[in-house]
């Protein structure tokens, strides 16, 4: 959770006040500060690239808006791809495609054709993959995804490395997928697991190096392969409640490149952060609508629903919430803040303490930069919001808001039926 700067009780952002945004470009609105963008990205990689050489593929799931990746270029990030949507986005803002590595699940042949023809490599997931791209070309370097048997999260819905999840081949058969790699002409240089998203502990994250470290070490017996890179995947959380601590990604760069360094000969270290680059770089500014008490419980109405920000309705994600025009005030009430879409789902926050709530106050929801826009709806027919990126008191739009013209556009109704 971010602490933001104040002046005259208005939160500001960018140094830009969070009302003066609101009114020029509408709400819901999501605002990005562009100097926390490239602070997390600095961090994360420092922690890494000052024991050994590194990559950090943005895993751009987590937000995909071409000013966020076109910041992310100019930084030197690499990318974590999932789709050839992502890939295509990606080389649109100038990643070339040596910086991407696609790593997918249940890919079709349209889709693995269309990543090898763009040049980017490919991060196998599954034997039959591995089969089908060797068909369509060799001599190609490759990566395996590995279920490396490792889980963690903050939410079961995103635990993925645990054994019999759908991602990855397992570990006791990734031997035979290197060795059928090398007999079908492709060259494996690498090794990845993605044990999850959203964990807050170190444990999980040197087990799952334990893993990848071991079958590093048994390519080069076995095979005479000496991999070029070790890839952890992402996962690293933020603290998104007052009360969670920080992870020290200082101590987890140290403690896992010297794993790296001393028990194996691998030259590149590779991890695949989204959340943490861009979760807390980004606001969603809502107004409020309408104030309603009912059975003892006082909700704050708000014009932002989960269209424009699932986690809480999917996984119970706790975002904390302020009123922006009165940043620092003391808490008096008790409100839970609803959207306007039609299901109960619909609470962005539960049982929160925040100064006396106004019809027309702004709120902000905090942290809503990662699987906050990219995972965002036309749900009940509501467009899109509008995203802007901040700096040094400058605003500029990086995304436009919606109209109903955008959500109809490729509907169509039968001639026979407009008889
Ligand atoms: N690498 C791979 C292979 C992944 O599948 C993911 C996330 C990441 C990296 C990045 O994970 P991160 O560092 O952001 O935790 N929608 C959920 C999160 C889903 C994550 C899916 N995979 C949420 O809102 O919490």
């Amino acid at each position: 959770m971010r602490i933001f700067e104040e002046d005259n009780g208005q939160m500001l952002i960018g140094g830009i006040s969070a009302e003066e945004l609101a009114e020029r470009f509408g709400t819901p609105l999501f605002v990005t500060d562009e100097f926390a963008l490239r602070l997390n990205y600095r961090r994360i990689s420092q922690a890494f690239s000052q024991h050994m050489p590194i990559r950090v593929h943005y895993a751009c799931k987590a937000n995909t808006n071409l000013a966020v990746l076109r910041v992310l270029e100019q930084e030197g990030s690499c990318i974590d791809a999932v789709s050839i949507g992502e890939v295509d986005t990606c080389l649109r803002v100038g990643f070339t495609p040596d910086r991407i590595l696609y790593t997918g699940v249940n890919v079709s042949d349209e889709e693995l054709e269309a990543v090898v023809d763009r040049g980017v490599m490919i991060n196998i997931d599954s034997f039959h993959e591995l089969r089908r791209l060797a068909a369509i070309s060799t001599g190609d370097k490759v990566s395996f995804r590995v279920t490396p048997n490792v889980g963690s999260g903050h939410h079961d819905k995103v635990v993925t490395g645990k054994k019999a999840s759908k991602f990855g081949i397992p570990l006791e058969e990734i031997m035979d997928a290197y060795r059928e790699a090398v007999n079908l002409d492709l060259v494996p240089v690498g090794v990845h697991a993605h044990i999850g998203s959203g964990g807050q502990s170190v444990e999980p994250f040197i087990e799952v190096t334990e893993v990848l470290i071991g079958v590093a070490n048994r390519v080069e017996e076995e095979l005479g392969i000496t991999l070029e890179f070790i890839d952890i995947g992402g996962g690293i959380g933020i603290p998104y409640h007052p009360d969670e601590q920080e992870m020290d990604v200082e101590q987890l760069g140290a403690i896992l490149t010297r794993m790296v360094l001393e028990d194996s000969n691998v030259g590149t270290f590779a991890l695949e952060p989204g959340r943490y680059i861009v979760a807390d770089t980004t606001v969603l500014l809502s107004r409020v609508v309408d104030i309603k008490e009912t059975g003892g419980k006082a909700y704050i109405g708000v014009d932002a629903g989960f269209n424009n920000l699932i986690r809480p309705a999917m996984y119970d994600s706790y975002h904390h919430v302020v009123i922006v025009n009165r940043y620092g005030a003391e808490p008096e009430a008790e409100y839970d803040v609803a959207g306007p879409v039609c299901e109960s789902g619909d609470i962005l926050a539960k049982g929160r303490m925040l100064p006396e709530a106004q019809n027309g106050d702004l709120i902000a929801v905090l942290d809503a930069g990662a699987y906050g826009s990219t995972m965002s709806s036309q749900y009940n027919s509501r467009p899109r919001c509008a995203e802007v990126l901040v700096i040094d008191g400058q605003a500029d739009l990086i995304r436009e808001r919606e109209t109903l013209e955008d959500v109809l556009r490729n509907q169509r109704v039968p001639e026979r039926l407009m008889q």
